[in-house]
């Protein structure tokens, strides 16, 4: 029996409510988060868990002369997200751990990563975060919203440490009590450009 996929694919009616939902989530949860992200239509984005792909959806149309590569551990997921995108053909879909994907591309602009880094086991966030800082391009940033509540969540201050133990840079992060989202902590860590000291 494989374990992995097995632990991982959500229900059947896990993944029609988001379907159907979709429209509402798009709206209400993602669009102005996705907006305000600081992202360039030529831009080379990782979404890391991208699920059904609401997010990804609004993110590859800022990317029109960009490109959009999405992982997720499920395979339902990502089948799902491959349909929902199909109209995108700056998409790209990967089934996988991010640890575990050996890309051949690196050099990436950007990498999202939202309401994720809770459902990763505590013992291997630190090896998923080092490796994100190796994918992406010297000045590349990550975007990251993730629930602060304690049943299910992360400390913001968890996440920042985890951040700054691989070297990231913490541009911003701001706490928000949720009306129609649960508490949340969105925050952009950079991966600084070398500094070179030049002596004469
Ligand atoms: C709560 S959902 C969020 C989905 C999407 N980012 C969103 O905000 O709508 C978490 C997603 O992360 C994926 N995921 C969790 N752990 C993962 C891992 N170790 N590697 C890849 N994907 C993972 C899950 O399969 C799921 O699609």
């Amino acid at each position: 029996m494989n374990q992995v996929a097995t632990t991982y694919e959500p229900s059947t009616i896990n993944l029609y409510m988001q379907q159907a939902f979709r429209p509402i989530s798009r709206r209400y949860f993602y669009s102005d988060y996705v907006n305000s992200l600081p992202v360039k239509p030529t831009d080379k984005i990782l979404e890391f868990g991208s699920g059904i792909g609401v997010m990804a959806e609004l993110l590859a149309r800022r990317l029109y002369l960009g490109q959009l590569t999405c992982v997720d551990i499920s395979k339902r997921y990502i089948s799902r997200a491959k349909r929902n995108l199909r109209d995108y053909p700056n998409t790209t879909f990967v089934r996988g751990q991010l640890t575990k994907l050996n890309f051949s591309t690196r050099g990436f602009d950007a990498i999202n990563l939202h309401y994720v880094l809770h459902d990763v086991p505590e013992a291997s966030r630190q090896e998923l975060i080092d490796e994100m800082y190796g994918l992406l391009r010297p000045g590349g940033k990550v975007f990251l919203r993730e629930p602060l509540n304690e049943s299910h969540g992360i400390p913001s201050a968890n996440t920042d440490v985890l951040f700054a133990s691989a070297g990231f840079v913490k541009e911003s992060g701001n706490e928000r009590r949720g009306r129609f989202m649960r508490d949340n902590y969105s925050a952009c860590y950079i991966k600084a450009k070398n500094i070179r000291f030049f002596f004469i």
